[in-house]
């Protein structure tokens, strides 16, 4: 189990080469992959330090050049780079396809550096086809238990005491090559108690930094919750409409970035308080329900002193009695047990 699991170490660290070398090298690389990067502002510094790289739009090019290379197709399977289906027309043996083929690659590395699977984003507006493809789970790759950007941020997480929690793998790309460096990515799924325990090892602080969307301002508050829970503190930062942290930091220098990020950054008692202010002013209904949630939230904090800290706010700011959100939280928390 441990030689299998190696092997597809083996064989994700040379599929990340040989997808980087395509990019750099070959004609069809530099014309499709390292011109798409370039257009989305990427450097060749930045390019070289995420070891971005192109899968050939052929159906079978890398996996034919690894079992050349001596790589086995059980391990090309499982990692799920190759795809390998019965020839029901001949009968004959089997047909392997390139699961990523004709795209953009993002490796995606363990928090001590190893390869452990793949990004690939489509270049094509096929409306049909999934604009990311991720690799599916392996002995080595469960996409619950990484974060995109980790290996190259854990030391700035740990100097700055805080970590920059973001959805996409360009978003981490971005704020590298600005200079902010303490930022990781979920990458597509919702965020996971595994995922924050990484976190947790390098600091107890976490912004979130959320898309400006619908699909971001849920995925945030969803987060929150989970966060609070594992006794960390947590801010959120919105970006204005149609930005997320990538175009937003590809439009503004680090000093503006990080100003923007200052002033933007709330706890999220305020967070959640000010979207209240924002859609239920005059609706007490909507009111109750946010005063639960905000309640519901507060709850899962571990430490009573936090919790209190954290109440009163609450009381001050929507208004409502400390006795009553008190009781609420008592409430909640006696139920939990
Ligand atoms: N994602 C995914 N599959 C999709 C769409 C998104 O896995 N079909 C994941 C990717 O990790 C992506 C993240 O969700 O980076 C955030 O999605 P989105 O904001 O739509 O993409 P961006 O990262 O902004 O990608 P881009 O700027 O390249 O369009
Ligand atoms: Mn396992
Ligand atoms: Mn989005
Ligand atoms: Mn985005
Ligand atoms: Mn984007």
């Amino acid at each position: 189990e441990a030689d299998s699991r190696e092997s597809l170490y083996l064989v994700s660290d040379f599929a990340k080469e040989y997808f980087h070398n395509i990019l750099l090298k070959t004609e069809e690389g530099k014309a499709i992959g390292l011109s798409y990067f370039k257009e989305r502002g990427f450097t060749d510094d930045t390019i070289k330090k995420f070891e971005l790289g192109y899968s050939p739009d052929s159906w079978d090019a890398f996996t034919t050049h690894a079992i050349k290379k001596g790589y086995k197709l059980e391990f090309l399977e499982k990692t799920g780079l190759s795809i390998v289906k019965e020839d029901t027309s001949t009968g004959s043996p089997t047909k392997m396809f390139d699961r990523f083929k004709g795209r953009v690659m993002f490796p995606i590395r363990s928090m001590s550096g190893r390869t452990l699977g793949f990004g690939g984003r489509i270049l094509t507006s096929d409306k049909k086809a999934a604009k990311y493809l991720n690799s599916p789970e392996s002995d080595i790759y469960h996409k619950s238990k990484v974060l995109y950007g980790i290996f190259h941020a854990k030391q700035s997480i740990s100097k700055e005491d805080n970590c920059y929690l973001v959805e996409g793998y360009t978003d981490v790309i971005q704020f590298h090559q600005t200079g902010i460096h303490n930022v990781v990515s979920s990458s597509g799924t919702a965020l996971t108690p595994e995922q924050i325990r990484l976190i947790n090892r390098l600091t107890k602080n976490i912004t979130v930094l959320f898309d400006g969307d619908a699909a971001g301002l849920r995925a945030s508050l969803r987060g929150i919750d989970l966060i609070l829970e594992q006794g960390m503190n947590v801010k959120i930062c919105s970006f204005p409409e149609g930005e997320d942290p990538d175009s937003f930091s590809r439009k503004n220098s680090l000093e503006e970035l990080t100003h923007y990020l200052q002033e933007n950054s709330k706890d999220f008692i305020t967070f959640k308080a000010s979207l209240l202010a924002a859609d239920a002013k005059n609706d007490p209904i909507k009111k109750s329900e946010t005063i639960h949630d905000m309640v519901a939230s507060i709850a899962k904090i571990p430490d009573a002193i936090k919790r209190e800290v954290y109440l009163k706010e609450c009381s001050h700011i929507m208004d409502i009695s400390e006795q009553v959100l008190f009781n609420s939280i008592a409430q909640l928390l006696r139920k939990e047990r």
